[in-house]
């Protein structure tokens, strides 16, 4: 499958084109945001005891798959504790003087968000330091021996950086931050929930079972539960179809290629690489990303944490291996390993 074909995965949980107006279907305030409560109990905690204080909340950090609710989360932050967002992300982030700027123009108390802050660069990383810290820019002017650095104060603010990655953010920037919290994958129950709310907000009818059906199939993801039920909405209207049925699910998103766990082709190809060309492993990500010409980012944020999660596959040191589970949902037979007992004595 070639790397356009996945853009266009309809289970990728990275926004599409046509999530552009996901705006309208984002919870704006904590109580409606559905599920991940061990993290929404800490976090009512943190904006209560911010609140009493009237202090700006500690600079905090969501980490997990795309689609989770980090960005949502965020602006959240931003609505619970009536501030300004400003929002960025680390790719757009140049040079050190682009943060600067930024910094320097935010209010008392607002909130800065940076998505994917593990690609920050390290020029501009080393800025943020100093801002976080002590709410300082220390600022080069000039080159050469005429060369002199500045300090500015900036406002008071609060830092809220996403990432799917903690492992490549650096020790001293994950430092710096006062709460980190994970996003988990949401349960098909959760799931439905949020699906029942979406379909509120696009004005369909869906049953209720219909709802579980497509929770189930969305991989534990707000974002791909909300783009197919997108998908049966469409597929309802075309067929003129008032209340979708558990049946009329079942029918569009198996004719879309999602299977009733939610894998799709590209899920598929993976597990039927790792299978039956590299015998279940151990395979290197490398080996697998160059079979299958898919980046090896690509396959560890978005193709393998749901492969993980469904325990279809395991990492070791010594590469990815595929578990029974794997092979019996694509109805293969694991093979039996061998002893080196009956090869010798032929029992
Ligand atoms: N807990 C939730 N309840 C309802 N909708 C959610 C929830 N989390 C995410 N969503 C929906 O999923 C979409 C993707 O969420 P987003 O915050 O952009 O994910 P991330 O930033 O982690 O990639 C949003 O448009 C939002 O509508
Ligand atoms: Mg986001």
């Amino acid at each position: 499958m070639s790397i356009e074909e996945n853009e266009e995965r309809i289970i990728s949980s990275k926004p599409h084109v046509e999530d552009q107006q996901e705006g309208s279907l984002r919870p704006q305030l904590l109580n409606e945001f559905i599920g991940q409560g061990k993290l929404k109990k800490n976090l009512s905690v943190y904006l209560e005891a911010a609140k009493m204080r009237q202090e700006s909340i500690e600079h905090l950090m969501f980490y997990g798959p795309p689609g989770l609710g980090k960005t949502t989360l965020a602006n959240i932050i931003a609505r619970e504790m009536n501030v300004n967002i400003k929002i960025t992300s680390g790719p757009a982030i140049d040079r050190a003087g682009d943060l600067a700027a930024i910094l320097t123009n935010l209010e008392v108390g607002d909130v800065l968000f940076i998505d994917e802050i593990h690609r920050l660069n390290r020029n501009v990383e080393e800025v943020l330091y100093s801002a976080m810290e002590d709410f300082e820019l220390d600022i080069v002017i000039g080159k050469g021996p005429a060369a002199r650095s500045i300090r500015l104060d900036i406002s008071q603010f609060t830092l809220v950086g996403a990432t799917t990655r903690i492992g490549s953010l650096s020790a001293p920037l994950r430092d710096r931050f006062g709460i980190i919290e994970r996003l988990e994958f949401y349960e098909a129950r959760e799931l439905q929930s949020i699906i029942m709310r979406a379909a509120d907000i696009l004005t369909m009818s869906i049953e209720q079972d219909a709802a579980l059906q497509v929770a189930k199939r969305s991989r534990g993801t707000p974002r791909i539960a909300n783009r197919l039920l997108k998908r049966v909405r469409d597929w309802a209207q075309v067929n003129e179809i008032s209340v979708v049925t558990p049946q009329n699910v079942g029918s569009i998103l198996s004719e879309l290629g999602v299977d009733d766990i939610g894998l799709d082709d590209m899920d598929r190809l993976y597990l039927d690489i790792l299978i039956r060309k590299f015998r279940g492993g151990p395979v290197g990500i490398e080996t697998i990303s160059a079979s299958i010409s898919e980046e090896s980012g690509t396959i560890e944020d978005v193709v393998e944490p749901y492969l993980l999660q469904c325990g279809f596959i395991e990492r070791t040191p010594r590469g990815r291996v595929a578990t029974h589970l794997a092979y019996s949902h694509l109805g293969l037979a694991k093979p039996e390993v061998i002893s080196m007992q009956s090869l010798l004595f032929d029992t």
